[in-house]
């Protein structure tokens, strides 16, 4: 992979209308496989120009980004991708003054696909022009530019709704990535007339004001350009292919891989086995031989070695489950930390709590976390044994080796080797002889139906 350079500029136009789409909101911040489509790009882009990144917004991606380390340019009357692109030259003209020696790569940001290889391709072909232009053949041209290339040069883009029946023959495809020269930009820009068609400025309409343009060419798979509802869905499902595949790299075993769905930055270890239909939302780290059954949902947590989840549990925010723990049926988790050989097995929720080793934790526990105004802690440490049923008002801390009676509201914290129990006492008491209940079953009993098994 080519490495950073201070020499690269990036831009990203990502400001348009998503009129296709018929949304107010911004297709490049609609998520695919758990994060906004721009924030791909994005990503991508550090790889190559840290700080050299300039984003082409609309204001509500302006507010989206704020935070990232990238020149945003906010465009608020999208009048196409060259004007877009002129109005990012303008920043980068004040910004860093030796930018006509450097090259500007200009990627979208609808195109959730990319990798990173995709820009060493294109750095390493763009010694020789200063203009070069990323191409593909995609199975369907339908809605991308096209190449119009003599003699191995290209003499310029059409675009798809401008194209005439012959030159929509053309398969070769522009993917709406390129790399100009710095001073090329600077001299070429100010001269893109509006379309006649569309009255929109055409950056593709620099290749016919380049005194060279080349092209090179990469694989259509990485280059959708999500315009439409359809393509949004072709391309979730195409980027969970992808990270499927990497998980399976990663010395994971996914039983049923089509029903696992995955976020961008899941990280699976050797020996993981996942069961049928779970999700994985963003940040997720899955250390070795650790199992997730079926119907489980998890997020921002570490599930650490040989540890297991679920079936049917909800791992949320803040969860670390320490090696070998478990954590089954119908819990729910949440800014909690399990020590090793730990668990809670059944129907339990635990939230906002610091957990020993040796924990266990019975069947429909419950940490009453929230008072309605602020969040408290249960700390349960090592070797503890929680009852089932029982309710922990926190705060509350509970010492080594207690353990907490079945049925027990906690509202104290509990010495290390104690028995807590807040029962209340059972009692036996008859019942009168003229009470409902048994006049109702004494009368059942001589009502016998005809039929019944016992006779
Ligand atoms: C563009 C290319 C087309 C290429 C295709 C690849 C042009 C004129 N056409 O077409 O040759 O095959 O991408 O996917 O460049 N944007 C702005 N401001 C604007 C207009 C667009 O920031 O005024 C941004 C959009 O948010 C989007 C990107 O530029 O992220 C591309 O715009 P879009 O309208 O999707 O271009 P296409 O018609 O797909
Ligand atoms: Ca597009």
């Amino acid at each position: 992979m080519n490495p950073f350079s201070k020499d690269i500029i990036i831009v990203i136009l990502a400001a348009g209308k998503s009129s296709r789409m018929g949304l107010k909101t911004s297709k490049v911040l609609f998520p695919v496989a758990g994060r906004p489509m721009v924030c791909g790009v994005l990503d991508i882009a550090h790889k190559y120009a840290k700080n050299a990144v300039y984003v082409v917004v609309s204001p509500e991606v302006d507010r989206a980004l704020a935070g990232e380390n990238v020149h945003t340019i906010v465009q608020k009357d999208p009048r196409g991708t060259g004007h877009a692109f002129a109005l990012a030259l303008d920043e980068i003209m004040t910004k860093d003054p030796e930018m006509a020696s450097k090259k500007i790569i200009v990627l979208l940001g609808d195109m959730p696909l990319l990798a990173p290889s995709d820009l060493s391709t294109l750095l390493d072909n763009s010694q020789d022009a200063p203009l070069t232009v990323m191409g593909m053949r995609p199975p369907c041209a339908d809605g991308y530019g096209r190449l119009c290339v003599q003699n191995d040069r290209l003499m310029r883009i059409v675009e798809s709704k401008d194209a005439t029946d012959a030159e929509k023959a053309i398969d070769l495809c522009h993917t709406g990535i390129m790399c100009m020269d710095g001073d090329f930009a600077q001299k070429a820009i100010p001269q893109l007339v509006p379309s006649p068609i569309t009255g929109e400025l055409y950056l593709t309409d620099l290749v016919r004001l380049a005194s060279r343009a080349t092209y090179c060419q990469g694989p259509w798979e990485h280059f959708m350009g999500v315009n439409t509802r359809q393509e949004l869905m072709q391309a979730e499902r195409a980027m969970q292919e992808r990270l499927r595949g990497k998980a399976f790299d990663q010395g994971a075993y996914l039983i049923s891989p089509e029903t696992t769905f995955l976020s961008y930055d899941t990280v699976f270890s050797p020996g993981v086995v996942v069961h049928p239909m779970v999700c994985f939302g963003p940040g997720v780290v899955l250390e070795s031989d650790v199992t997730i059954y079926s119907g489980s949902v998890l997020e921002h947590c570490c599930i650490q070695h040989d540890a297991s989840i679920g079936p049917f549990a909800r791992i949320r925010a803040g969860t670390v489950l320490g090696p070998f723990g478990q954590i089954g049926n119908f819990v729910e988790t949440k800014n909690a930390i399990f020590g090793q050989y730990s668990q809670a097995k059944h129907l339990s929720y635990i939230g906002d709590a610091d957990i020993g080793d040796h924990v266990n934790i019975g069947a429909g526990v419950i940490t009453c976390n929230y008072d309605g105004h602020s969040k408290k802690m249960t700390r349960l440490d090592d070797g503890v044994f929680v009852g089932s049923q029982t309710t922990f008002i926190a705060p509350i801390h509970v010492g080594k080796n207690a353990t907490i009676g079945a049925g027990s509201i906690i509202t104290k914290s509990v010495e290390p080797e104690t028995l807590a129990l807040s029962r209340v006492e059972q009692k036996s008491i008859p019942l009168r002889a003229h009470s409902k209940h048994l006049n109702r079953i004494k009368k059942g009993a001589s009502e016998t139906p005809v039929g019944n098994l016992d006779e």
